[in-house]
């Protein structure tokens, strides 16, 4: 067994996950695989291809021949191709939350995400990490904020990557998200039982970083301790 972490960090859309996930992993020197970025992927993929985002049958056949992959450097790689910044487009925004209700992609993407995970020393963020991808993850983080600062910190976003959005429109957007994302059948997103609870609704993201960080020292110790 890896002497190293896995950490899991599960929360809304827009909850900052992102961020504190990537911190966290240059902090520690460990992985980082944003799982979002994977439905995201296969969404754009999906629109471009002219397939309908509700027909699992037919997307299944397209990831028959599509290949996903996070680099070391945070990018994600569709067919080999850099689709980072297209995949926050709001066209894709406002259609993943339908991809990722199937349970057959669903599946595909765990099974890449376990697998990436496996050998410890890696943070992932997503929606279902603590609770189905990687229920025995040393460390979980619920990271979580008010609608409206979320939608504000994704505004500010929007603006720097030259996104056209309104403040309302982001904010409905993630509102309809969460509703879908937590309603689900198939791996709906909610708070592990054994998750710590981080509400960073007034928090600078210098202090959640310093929480976070004190948790995780903290499962460090507790490990050390029980080898
Ligand atoms: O984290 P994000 O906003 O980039 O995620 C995009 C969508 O992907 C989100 O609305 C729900 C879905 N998702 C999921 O269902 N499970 C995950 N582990 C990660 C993301």
């Amino acid at each position: 067994m890896s002497k190293e972490l896995i950490i899991a960090i599960d929360g809304p859309a827009a909850s900052g996950k992102g961020t504190l996930a990537k911190e966290l992993a240059e902090y520690f020197q460990y992985i980082y695989v944003d799982t979002g970025s994977m439905y995201r992927a296969v969404t754009y993929k999906t629109i471009q291809s002219g397939i309908d985002v509700n027909d699992e049958e037919k997307i299944m056949e397209m990831l028959a021949h599509t290949t996903i992959t996070i680099t070391p450097e945070h990018t994600t790689l569709l067919d080999q191709v850099d689709v980072s910044e297209a995949i926050r487009e709001n066209q894709v925004s406002e259609n993943v939350s339908y991809v990722a209700v199937h349970p057959r992609v669903r599946e595909k993407l765990v099974d890449l995400q376990r697998d990436i995970a496996s050998q410890g020393g890696s943070v992932l963020d997503g929606r279902d990490i603590g609770t189905v991808v990687l229920p025995n993850a040393d460390v979980k983080i619920y990271l979580t904020a008010s609608v409206e600062a979320r939608a504000m910190r994704r505004q500010l976003d929007n603006e720097s990557r030259g996104i056209t959005s309104t403040f309302e429109q982001v904010r409905d957007n993630l509102a309809l998200r969460d509703k879908i994302d937590s309603t689900r059948e198939v791996a709906p997103l909610k708070q592990a039982d054994d998750a710590i609870l981080l509400d960073s609704t007034t928090l600078t993201i210098p202090q959640t970083y310093a929480a976070a960080i004190e948790i995780i020292e903290q499962a460090r110790k507790n490990k050390k301790l029980s080898e």
